[in-house]
């Protein structure tokens, strides 16, 4: 048997909950931010790491609409972050040719962030092997909210004749449009939940949850999880494909 795992044994979109640089930083009696910090250095390991493996998509949660719940220096440290993370990372982006995605109610982020994300966005909107989807100011409810004032929106402008009938013609509206669903979630850092994270776009997404926290978690972590991942059965809510009862051989 071959050791080198099929095309579906490899997720083509995997999702991330970055959590646990807060607690990471407070055990070392570092700022918060300094978890971040590092968290960020995972990032960009990640990211590059991409152009060579057969997975098209990679989801980060960086920031929900809850997090705007923090103090403001940490917030305002975030979004510093961010806008440090896509200057130096852009020209990887370019070499790797990863496409970067904003999904999330950008509009709101702070002017810095949304013109820079806006421009990458832009600039590498014509790669198609890769993408980095970065949620930014992304939950699930806004999301669904934001989905069906837009269809409301194109049914009074006359866009849209009729409701979506199907979840086809619904999931066009969500930030996520055309992008595939996440088959696999990973969350770090031991916590057991989804935090309004792509709950309808990992309605059957494979879940995997690791102790390590986020500035921690290496490449060695990332394959344990695609290796969990390669052994899991996804059966989408049917059954087991049946195996074939082997035809008697016929009498000579
Ligand atoms: C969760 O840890 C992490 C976040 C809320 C933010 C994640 C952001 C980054 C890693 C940096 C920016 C991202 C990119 C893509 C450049 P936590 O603070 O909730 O940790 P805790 O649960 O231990 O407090």
């Amino acid at each position: 048997m071959s050791g080198v795992p099929s095309a579906e044994q490899v997720p083509a979109h995997v999702a991330i909950i970055m959590d646990g640089n807060g607690r990471w930083a407070g055990q070392r009696g570092l700022p918060r931010i300094e978890g971040h910090r590092r968290g960020v250095q995972n990032v960009r390991r990640l990211v590059e790491s991409l152009a060579g493996s057969s997975i098209r998509d990679l989801t980060l949660f960086a920031f929900s609409v809850e997090n705007w719940q923090r103090p403001p220096d940490e917030v305002e440290a975030l979004m510093d972050l961010l806008v440090q993370f896509l200057r130096r990372e852009r020209r990887q982006l370019h070499k790797h040719r990863i496409r970067l995605r904003g999904i999330g109610r950008i509009h709101e982020l702070p002017a810095r962030v949304r013109e820079l994300v806006a421009e990458v966005v832009a600039e590498t909107a014509g790669y198609r092997d890769h993408a980095l989807n970065l949620a930014l100011n992304y939950g699930s409810r806004a999301e669904v909210l934001d989905a069906t004032r837009a269809i409301a929106a194109d049914l009074a402008a006359g866009r849209l004749a009729v409701p979506p009938e199907t979840w086809e013609e619904y999931r066009r509206y969500l930030y996520t449009g055309e992008l595939a669903d996440p088959d696999l979630v990973i969350r770090t850092s031991g916590e057991w939940r989804l935090s309004n994270f792509l709950l309808l776009q990992g309605a059957y997404a494979e879940l995997y949850f690791c102790e390590v926290p986020w500035p921690e978690f290496g490449p060695e972590h990332f394959q344990a999880a695609l290796a969990s991942y390669a052994r899991r059965e996804r059966r989408f809510g049917r059954v087991r494909a049946p195996v074939l009862p082997v035809a008697p051989a016929e009498a000579v």
